[in-house]
């Protein structure tokens, strides 16, 4: 059973197959007891136990009762005591900012139920996923708390959120409403995460968790190039194949905190959620607040485990609408070939290339409304330039559907130019503050989408251009990160509600538009990866990976990508060489073999390159329209790591074993070392496998134990292998 109730014991606990978790009610208190590999169902009370370290902090109720900064609990909030960084904190009309919730009851039900207006994963039909919901309240604050427990059995995943609900006639401020909290009772842990910037997202860094505070967060109004919404921890010696490993992710966009924090007493408590910086959100008597979602997985096969369930639940449990399960489309995106410079005549050459080489998705970025010639203006008025494009969309689409091609399109729905119609007309729908300057970033500002009026007239304007019917897909780009982050409609109490409004009002908007426009596939970007999140996700299967579109940079990038994110929803182009952001000089095969680990396209001009390069492009969309569905579904093995050793390499096994990709690069040449081989995972040990280029056959134990033989001596080469079961 996946919630087991003790009711003896007072004790809850929640089981997948290889996991978990369990808590425990003694007075009133919700305990955390435990989360780790699968217990059975019994009591474990044991586990809880006091030492009595005082250490100058409080006992509960006079003297009696427990010292709360010594125990773990389950979702801590402030002011009884417990001097470690509360989950929550609640501010109560007469000026106090105590919250001590109790236990009162809890149901447990089958399925899911959505958030409301928030991302969220959801259980299939057939998928074995229940629901334990506990009641908790803090009687003299007259505040309910209300925490949801999603347990999806098979895929060793756990979801959680909390929703807070004033019962008093008096409003209440929530000053942290975080989604998780996880008490370890051991800070012998090291912390993996997530860190970089604009052009080298999401590079993976891992160190011992330290006494303090180790917090990742953006207060940036998204999720952003810096730090990326999920924390793991593993005991030191966990490897990619080995260990314990436990994932906490957020499902949210906007700014957020994931922290741990290493205890005066060895022990540890992780937090998940809404950035408490800045925060405030009113709640008005009988309103209730939900907070997002955070999903928790454990693995005890190491850190390859836990990116499998991870990907695995995303995949199949997050990501939705007809593009979750279908091949992505070759595309080719113009940015890198023409950027603002393009017109009718251009896209015609492209677009009469593109059709013979494969391609089956033309991709025009940004520069097609308004009078965009360059970055300064126009977004917001989005409206052919009819200069560029005297035939409008419907020329372009023509010749392109003639050529047997999809046409996809660029929008940046979020922003306005100052030089624009929209803002001359609406100075007030961007986020500012009266009587401060606003601050421009790339020449543009934010749209307020707390406010319906914006909303509305976002998706009229993109609804108008998508119901003709012409646009297969949409890139959707986010340039900046927020500054003065004021609303002209809001109340000044609710202005610190903002930044968790404006994703509230960018969910509903995305969720009308990929409901009325299920075929069109949608894909996230911002600056590249400044927005790759599973927020996102939900709307969004696939997001622009990053800017930097060099083979050998992407190494790192899309390595650190796969610790949580699954490879189907990593936007991964062949660009041209040299790389426009770096120079580096890289052969097809390379940018081939690196951009074949994700959902796949071409970032250049294929009428400027040579006869040679555009057959390797007709080759090479060949073999994504093959392949595309074992790299998307198929289990990914992080084989070596580019941040440890001079190459790279990876592989992709398909569910039934029967195809394994696998990819080498080199990336630094060092004299006279020693042999290098590539021993793979996740092979059939008794099966023998062919490899397609070379026509060798191996044993998939011969495979898995020596690995396959690799030969090469230039910088930044690579090998692809295809084998296939024989
Ligand atoms: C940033 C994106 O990441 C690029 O791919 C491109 O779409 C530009 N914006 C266009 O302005």
């Amino acid at each position: 059973m996946s919630v087991y109730f003790n009711k003896e014991a007072a004790q809850i606990q929640l089981n997948t197959t290889g996991s978990s978790y369990v808590m425990q009610i003694r007075d009133g208190l919700l305990l955390h007891l435990y989360w780790g590999p699968r217990l059975d169902d019994r009591d474990h009370s044991y586990m809880h136990w006091e030492q009595g370290r005082a250490a100058f902090s409080c006992r509960m109720e006079g003297c009696t009762g427990p010292i709360l900064d010594d125990i773990r609990l389950e979702y801590p909030t402030w002011g009884r005591g417990d001097n470690r960084s509360p989950a929550a904190e609640v501010i109560h009309p007469n000026g106090s900012n105590i919250a001590d919730f109790r236990y009162v009851s809890h149901t447990v039900a089958d399925g899911k139920a959505p958030l409301c207006g928030l991302p969220a994963m959801y259980a299939n039909a057939g998928d074995d996923v229940q629901t334990l919901e506990i009641t908790l309240e803090d009687k003299v604050g007259e505040m309910r708390l209300t925490l949801f427990y999603s347990v999806f059995y098979e895929l060793d995943i756990i979801t959680r959120h909390a929703v807070f609900t004033n019962l008093s006639d008096e409003e209440a401020i929530l000053g942290a409403a975080l989604s998780a909290a996880v008490d370890f009772d051991r800070a012998d842990l090291d912390i993996i995460t997530n860190y970089g910037t604009h052009c080298a997202e999401r590079q993976i860094e891992r160190a011992p968790l330290r006494r303090g505070k180790t917090v990742l967060s953006s207060r940036r109004g998204a999720s952003s190039h810096v730090h990326n919404p999920f924390l793991i921890l593993c005991d030191s010696e966990t490897s990619e194949t080995a260990g314990s490993a436990y994932g906490l992710v957020l499902v949210y966009s906007g700014s957020f905190s994931a922290s741990v924090e290493g205890t005066q007493f060895g022990a540890a408590r992780a937090l998940i959620g809404l950035n408490p910086e800045g925060f405030g959100w009113m709640l008005e008597p009988g309103a209730s607040f939900t907070t997002p979602e955070a999903v928790l997985c454990f693995s005890d096969d190491g850190l390859g485990g836990l990116s499998h369930r991870f990907h695995k639940a995303f995949r199949r449990n997050l990501c939705r609408g007809k593009f979750r399960d279908a091949r992505r489309p070759v595309l080719l995106n113009m940015w890198e070939a023409c950027y603002f410079g393009f017109d009718e005549a251009r896209i015609k050459k492209i677009a009469d290339c593109s059709a013979d080489l494969g391609v089956e998705l033309l991709v025009i970025d940004d520069g097609w409304f308004g009078r965009r010639d360059t970055d300064n203006c126009s977004l917001g008025d989005w409206v052919v330039d009819r200069r560029k494009l005297p035939g409008g969309l419907e020329a372009v689409y023509e010749n392109i559907h003639k050529n047997g091609m999809q046409l996809g399109i660029w929008f940046e729905p979020e922003m306005v130019s100052p030089d624009s119609d929209l803002y001359r007309a609406h100075p007030d729908w961007a986020l500012h503050i009266p009587d401060r300057p606003r601050s421009e970033g790339r020449h543009q500002l934010i749209l307020d989408l707390t406010r319906q009026d914006v909303q509305d007239y976002l998706y009229d304007s993109i609804a108008d251009i998508l119901k003709t019917g012409m646009i297969s897909y949409v890139k959707w780009d986010f340039n900046r990160n927020m500054a003065e982050v004021g609303s002209a409609l809001l109340d000044a109490r609710r202005q610190c509600e903002i930044p968790h409004r404006y994703y509230l009002g960018l969910y509903a908007l995305l969720e009308r538009l990929v409901t009325a426009f299920p075929d069109v596939l949608f894909e996230s970007c911002s600056g590249g990866g400044g927005r790759f999140d599973a927020g996102m996700l939900y709307y969004m299967p696939q997001t622009w990976t990053s800017d930097n579109s060099d083979a050998i940079e992407r190494l790192k990038i899309q390595y650190g990508t796969s610790l949580v994110y699954p490879l189907s929803a990593m936007s991964a182009h062949v660009s041209a060489s040299p790389n426009h952001q770096t120079g580096h000089v890289t052969d097809f095969a390379t940018r081939l073999t690196v951009a074949l680990t994700g959902s796949f396209g071409y970032e250049l001009d294929p009428t400027a390159i040579s006869e040679e390069e555009r057959q390797a492009i007709r080759e090479s969309a060949a073999l994504f329209k093959e392949l595309g569905g074992v790299l998307a579904e198929g289990d990914y093995h992080r084989l070596i790591s580019p941040y440890d050793k001079d190459c790279a390499a990876w592989s992709v096994v398909s569910s039934d074993k029967r195809v394994c990709v696998a990819g080498f690069v080199l990336t630094h040449v060092r004299m006279y070392g020693p042999n290098q081989r590539l021993p793979l995972r996740g092979l059939e040990p008794d099966a023998n496998y062919k490899e397609r280029f070379s026509g060798r056959i191996f044993s998939g134990r011969e495979l898995m134990g020596f690995g396959i033989d690799i030969h090469l001596s230039l910088e930044y080469k690579s090998i692809l292998w295809i084998f296939e079961k024989i």
